[in-house]
């Protein structure tokens, strides 16, 4: 009995010694977001070398950015107080799926652990984004004030707004690191940064929600070189990759032309166009069949891709750029909505004979007008005016019947057009090799006006144009 005693108090007196924090000791986490493979948005657990995991949000969308970046610093709305002391900007403060600051003191260890890149990423209120990126990146430790000590080269479209801070110490109102003799930057700023005298960037700034008055100059969410002292950004993100993060540079400062025209194509083949205020996609430029300037909107070559297709397809398009192919009702719309175009119809059958329609003006609406043919002008053309008849109308799929007919004219003619009650042409028709049987009447890709209604032709084309 008494030996059981002593034992149980030798045992409780060794547990109280021992400095027991039992922190997951099994289990170690990787050291970044990228070493996590964070391939998605998401909140994730790291560790560095041997010390504590922390929770981060890790970065996986930003365009041009590619995967496996860390948040050190977001700004999405005015929720939450950016004006904080000292040591609130050492520990971090805010939510990690929204508005936060990851601590300075995280900043130095993350920083200091491997190099490190910075990726800063703006959005505007008429939803532009623009971004900086610094290819070395490292913040010091609470003796050295936290100096930015390394900002490396810069590369992006959002300007260098962070070149003025470098090698500077962080300030906030209650702790004047700044260089500048008199003011304290931080306090007359509202905000908390590498503050020199004082500065070219405030992100830690008040959320001013865009462009604010002279009262109030640099108080905002400040990146100068992009749109001044007096904007402050709808969202901001700043992010480190830890390791070197996927980074994929989305050719920032290139604008592409924004039609065919524009781009001057000479060749026929594949270009890169933009329209104003969205992203580069990928076209086909026709210099051959009727002068240079056209953009392939549908081709038909041979049987082998599918034009019998539900509404959503024909929505998004399909098919090759360099076979056959719809290039999508979404897109056609925007580029009609873009500027005045001009329709080139060439066709031509099994004989090699050659002939066109083309038509002076061409546009078509959006998804809520049903992508109707608001706009055919008039006509001109050797393969008869087969088009006019379908002017004004919705579009139509089998799935999505929106023709004027009591029959539903997509499933009837196995195809997808501006059907009215049905058509005197159906170019997304089957591909049915020439003249076909009764039992498949206006099946194919017929125009009528040239070889009726039992035939189907060896090529098409529809092509666009700007007319100014
Ligand atoms: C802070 O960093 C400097 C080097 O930049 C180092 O010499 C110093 O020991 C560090 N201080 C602490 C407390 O870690
Ligand atoms: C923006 O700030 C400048 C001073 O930097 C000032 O002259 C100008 O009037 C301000 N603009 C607005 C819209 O307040
Ligand atoms: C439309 O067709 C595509 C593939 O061709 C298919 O993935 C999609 O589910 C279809 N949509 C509807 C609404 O039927
Ligand atoms: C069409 O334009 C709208 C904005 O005007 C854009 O959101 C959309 O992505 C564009 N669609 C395509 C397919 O280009
Ligand atoms: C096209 O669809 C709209 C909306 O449903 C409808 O108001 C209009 O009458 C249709 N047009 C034709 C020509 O059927
Ligand atoms: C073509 O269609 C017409 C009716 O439009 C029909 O009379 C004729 O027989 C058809 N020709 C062939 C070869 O099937």
């Amino acid at each position: 009995m008494r030996a059981v005693q002593v034992f149980l108090a030798i045992l409780f007196v060794a547990v109280a010694a021992a400095d027991v924090q039992p922190i997951e000791p099994f289990k170690s986490y990787p050291n970044s977001c990228k070493a996590a493979k964070a391939k998605k948005d998401g909140i994730r657990k790291l560790q560095l070398n041997s010390g504590a995991p922390f929770q981060v949000f890790c970065d996986a969308k930003t365009p041009g950015a590619g995967w496996g970046w860390l948040v050190i610093q977001r700004r999405v709305d005015n929720r939450e107080n950016f004006f904080r002391s000292w040591s609130n900007y050492q520990q971090g403060f805010g939510d990690l799926a929204g508005n936060y600051f990851i601590g300075l003191d995280l900043l130095n260890e993350l920083t200091s652990d491997q190099p490190q890149e910075l990726w800063v990423e703006l959005l505007d209120y008429s939803g532009q984004t623009r971004y900086a990126h610094y290819d070395n990146f490292a913040v010091g430790n609470e003796s050295n004030l936290y100096t930015l000590n390394k900002l490396g080269l810069y590369t992006g479209n959002a300007g260098d707004a962070l070149r003025y801070q470098e090698n500077m110490k962080f300030s906030t109102f209650d702790r004047d690191n700044d260089m500048s003799p008199k003011k304290n930057c931080a306090s007359e700023l509202s905000g908390a940064w590498w503050y020199n005298d004082c500065m070219t960037s405030n992100l830690n700034g008040l959320y001013l929600g865009g462009e604010y008055g002279n009262d109030l100059t640099g108080r905002g969410m400040v990146w100068k070189e992009w749109l001044g002292d007096n904007y402050s950004y709808k969202t901001v993100k700043m992010m480190i990759p830890l390791a070197a993060a996927d980074f994929q540079p989305i050719e920032p400062y290139k604008t592409y032309p924004s039609s065919c025209k524009a781009a001057k194509a000479k060749k026929d083949g594949i270009y890169k166009i933009q329209l104003k205020g969205g992203e580069p996609f990928e076209v086909y430029c026709d210099a051959k069949t009727a002068g240079v300037g056209w953009l392939v909107i549908q081709r038909r070559v041979d049987a082998n891709i599918n034009f019998f297709r539900n509404w959503s397809s024909y929505q998004q398009g399909f098919g090759p750029l360099t076979n056959s192919f719809f290039i999508g009702l979404n897109r056609l719309h925007n580029l009609t909505a873009a500027e005045p175009q001009e329709l080139y119809v060439h066709l031509e059958d099994f004989t090699g004979q050659k002939r066109f329609a083309k038509y002076s003006d061409f546009a078509i609406g959006n998804e809520a007008n049903l992508y109707s043919l608001y706009k055919l002008g008039n006509f001109a053309g050797s393969a008869g005016d087969a088009f006019s008849y379908q002017r004004g109308m919705n579009f139509s799929t089998y799935d999505r019947d929106n023709d004027r007919s009591i029959h539903n004219c997509a499933a009837q003619f196995s195809g997808a057009w501006w059907y009215n009650s049905c058509m005197y042409s159906n170019l997304n028709g089957q591909y049915l090799g020439g003249e076909y049987g009764r039992d498949l009447e206006g099946r194919g890709m017929a125009w009528v006006q040239w070889l009726g209604i039992n035939y189907s032709y060896k090529t098409v084309q529809m092509m666009i144009r700007p007319k100014n």
